[in-house]
This record gives C-alpha cells, structure tokens and sequence, in this order.
C-alpha cells in the first residue's frame, strides 16, 4: 500500500506524477491561510509532509501519529523543532546544493543595488524627476575592489566571495565558526573576529543560518562598530539581526544603506520605517526565487521524501 504524502505547496506536473507514482498525496492550498484547517485535518494520515516557510512546531506535529518524514523546500531548517523530530525519529530533508548560485546571485544583486543606488535612481527617472545631469547628492559607491564581509561561510558565502574576487577584485574577509582553509586559498581570504570584520569590511553580508546561536547577532553593539560608509546585507534571516537596532543604525547614519531579502516578520508590515528610507532595498525574500532553481529545489525535496519513506538514507537528511 501507498504511503501518505500531505503537500502543502504546488508542484510542477511532472514532479506532481513523480510523487503520486510512490504515494498517495493530499495537496493543500494555501496552509497559512484558508488552508490550514484542511492540513489539520490531513495530519493524522500523513506519513510524508512536503512543503516550505510553515512554522511546525508540536502543536502541529503531534496531529500527525504516523509522521515518518518531512522534506522542506528549503535550505534553513528554522521552521523545525530539530529535538523533537529526533526524540520521534521522524526524519528531516531540505535541498542544500541547489539554491547556492542563485541565492548568491540574490547577494550580489543587492550588493549593486545598494552601493549605486539602483532602485532609487531609477525611481527617479520613472517619476520623470530626471531633468538634469546627475550631480553628487546622487552619486553611488564602487563595488569593485571594496572589501567584502562574509559572516557565515557556507555554501552560500562561498559562491559570494567567488563572485567578489573573481568578478570585482574585492579583497574578502570572513568570520565563520571555524576558519575555511579551502576558501582561504581559492579567494585569498582572510578570517576575522566578528569585531574585526565589522570594523574593516565595506560591505557586511549575512549568510548564517538562523540557529540558537546566531539568533539576534547583530544588534545596536554590532552596527555601531560599522563603519559608516559600509553597507549591510542580510540574504540569511531576519531574526538573525536585531531589526530595530538597524533600523535606528540607519537613521542614525552609522551605516550607509543595507540591501534586505529578509526580516524579521515576514511580509514586512507595509508600515516599516526600513520601507520610506532610500538607502534601503528591501526584497520579498526572493533569494532562490528562480523558475529553474525553485523547480531543483522541489525536484530535490520530492527525491528526498520518496527516499526517506522507502526506508533509504536520504542524500540530504538534516543531522542534529
Ligand atoms: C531557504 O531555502 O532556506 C530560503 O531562504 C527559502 O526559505
């Protein structure tokens, strides 16, 4: 007999038939809205959860007896109780791999976006305030050849820093929890104490996962040790940073503009301060938000599920 797979976001029609080959699947619509009732009702069923950006915490998951595995759509695994999922031995996937280019790509954007102020000028020429020659009260900062700050040395910040080095000779810097040999050699990186790398970099990026430990990282203490001509980045997690905290750093003018996939409620409230400034540019956490990569990302997640619930080791099973 089939097991029960409840999906709670859309598939691609070839990957929909891929599942449905292996397991009976309940899909349902909108689960953080109208939605939520239907996906309440399925848990008991379920053997296999597959899906993104919904919060399952034990509330949920004691509604689900038969739960052996979940396969996120997602790198971070923030949205899961990683104790409680071991102490039930249901096992975890996510799609690492991936999303690393594009989500990068995302980076790098905003790093441009920011430092020449692409979104605002080009809000100028829209509103048809382009009646002159740019003069410097409009200017931008250079890119090339600024000194890039990684914190958190992952995948992500890998393809970041090969994209700073290799694409705009930008010397790189990084803190990590542990120092990156490989990546030093490949980039000429150096490692720095968080300290040290605030204080140095021109452009700070985000790209830690949001655990226990990085929860609040950067806060009033951390801006205030930024220079003010730097630039922050954050394509990780909203909570990772303490957003008031940046948002007084930025109308205080202790830094000069921030690029922002991500906050810390998420849609932003419409009322944001970070919203009405212009140094700000503030994206719908769209990092890996590609045709291409979300369809990896979902083909990977449904390989991982299919395997996991044949009993198999999955390739991208979340370790503790
Ligand atoms: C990820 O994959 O973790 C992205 O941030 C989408 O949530």
């Amino acid at each position: 007999m089939k097991k029960h797979v409840v999906l709670y976001k859309t598939l691609s029609a070839p990957l929909m038939a891929r599942l449905k080959a292996h397991a009976e699947v309940t899909l349902i619509e909108d689960v953080k809205g109208t939605g939520l009732a239907q996906f309440k009702a399925a848990l008991p069923q379920a053997h296999g959860l597959l899906g993104a950006s919904l919060k399952l915490d034990a509330t949920l998951l004691d509604l689900a007896p038969k739960l052996e595995a979940i396969a996120s759509v997602s790198v971070g695994v923030d949205n899961y109780d990683i104790d409680y999922l071991h102490r039930r031995g249901i096992v975890l996937t996510n799609t690492p791999d991936v999303l690393t280019q594009t989500t990068a790509d995302t980076g790098f954007a905003l790093i441009m976006a920011t430092a020449r102020r692409v979104v605002e000028l080009a809000n100028l020429v829209r509103n048809g305030q382009w009646t002159q020659n740019l003069g410097a009260a409009h200017f931008g900062t250079d890119v090339h050849g600024k000194t890039l700050g990684i914190i958190g040395m992952g995948r992500i910040g890998e393809a970041l820093a090969q994209r700073g080095h290799f694409g705009f000779g930008m010397p790189i810097i990084y803190h990590s929890h542990s120092a990156k040999p490989a990546v030093e050699s490949r980039f000429g990186a150096g490692y720095r104490s968080l300290e040290a790398l605030l204080q140095e970099a021109d452009f700070v990026c985000l790209t830690l996962p949001l655990t226990a430990q990085t929860e609040g990282l950067i806060g009033a203490r951390e801006f205030a040790l930024m220079r003010r001509e730097s630039i922050f980045i954050n394509i990780a997690r909203g909570k990772v940073v303490d957003e008031q905290a940046l948002i007084e750093a930025l109308q205080k003018g202790q830094i000069r503009a921030a690029g922002l996939d991500v906050f810390e409620r998420e849609p932003i409230a419409p009322d944001s301060p970070l919203l009405k400034m212009d140094n700000v540019v503030a994206t719908p956490h769209m990092g890996s938000a590609t045709h291409e990569t979300r369809e990896a990302m979902a083909r990977c997640a449904v390989d991982n599920l299919i395997s996991a619930l044949a009993g198999e080791t999955p390739t991208n099973r979340v370790e503790g």
